[in-house]
């Protein structure tokens, strides 16, 4: 079901979405430009592609404990690390994307939730060592080898949490100084992402951007995006086909674009 499922949304996107010419608002313009539209060459793409490459060779066996909706690839609970990073890691656009995203909005303090390997969190930490990166996972195996990635590269911006989101949000959500980012990608569920942005949204202020990923991943995870875009307090929601972008500015009419990536 989800690959067709996939496929036909994929297929609508394509028809449905614009390019920055489609853009009225010049906020998004803007945001647009500076992200998805934005060719400077960035040297940490360099080193976290390298890296990438590495982990891509890596045969270390970890023990999965998934808490989330799981894999549509495996149900093992045995995976090798390369094969992690193959079916559960972002795609690199997708990472140099938030990259971007974290560059422009230069965010004080964001939050991941589900590290996996830790790669993203990478992305996220490496665009300036003064953003503070909290980062959520559930199973002990990923975040303990996340985290040694975390040391390797030397970033002490990051602060991992292992726990089940369920059980540590809110004390997380409590710790942070601000909720400027949080890009969603761990329980794959209707229930969970719907769950997760109502905790996340009471700390929301008006210049705070959530991003959620797999947006089309099953029908929980569309039903669950609807919901969230037509919420009161979001103001700006874009539809990019492999993720979402939300923004809460208040001064902006209620919109929602499909935009190309
Ligand atoms: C798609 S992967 C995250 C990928 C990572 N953000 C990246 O870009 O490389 C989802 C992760 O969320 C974790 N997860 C799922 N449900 C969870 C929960 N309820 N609590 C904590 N972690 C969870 C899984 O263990 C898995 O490692």
């Amino acid at each position: 079901m989800s690959l067709l499922f996939q496929i036909k949304h994929f297929l609508l996107h394509k028809l449905k979405s614009g390019d920055a010419y489609s853009i009225h608002s010049p906020f998004l313009f803007e945001f647009y430009n500076q992200t998805v539209a934005y060719n400077k060459h960035f040297y940490s793409f360099v080193e976290l592609k390298s890296l990438r490459n590495k982990l891509l060779q890596d045969q270390t066996v970890l023990h999965i404990h998934d808490l989330g909706a799981g894999s549509q690839k495996t149900r093992s609970s045995t995976r090798q690390v390369k094969d992690i990073v193959k079916n559960s890691g972002k795609q690199e656009f997708v990472a140099q994307f938030l990259f971007r995203l974290i560059n422009h909005l230069r965010p004080r303090t964001s939050l991941e939730l589900g590290t996996s390997l830790g790669l993203t969190s990478l992305y996220l930490a490496s665009v300036d060592s003064k953003h503070k990166v909290y980062t959520v996972e559930g199973c002990a195996a990923t975040r303990n080898y996340a985290q040694q990635l975390f040391r390797k590269q030397k970033k002490s911006n990051v602060t991992s949490v292992l726990g089940d989101i369920d059980v540590v949000l809110p004390k997380v959500l409590e710790e942070m100084e601000v909720l400027d980012f949080v890009f969603f990608d761990a329980n794959h569920t209707y229930e969970a992402t719907l769950k997760y942005f109502r905790w996340c949204k009471e700390r929301a202020h008006d210049g705070s951007v959530f991003v959620f990923d797999d947006i089309y991943w099953s029908r929980g995870m569309k039903a669950a995006w609807a919901e969230i875009c037509a919420d009161q307090d979001v103001m700006i929601s874009v539809d990019f086909f492999y993720f979402g972008v939300l923004f809460f500015r208040k001064n902006q009419p209620k919109q929602h674009f499909y935009l190309k990536i």
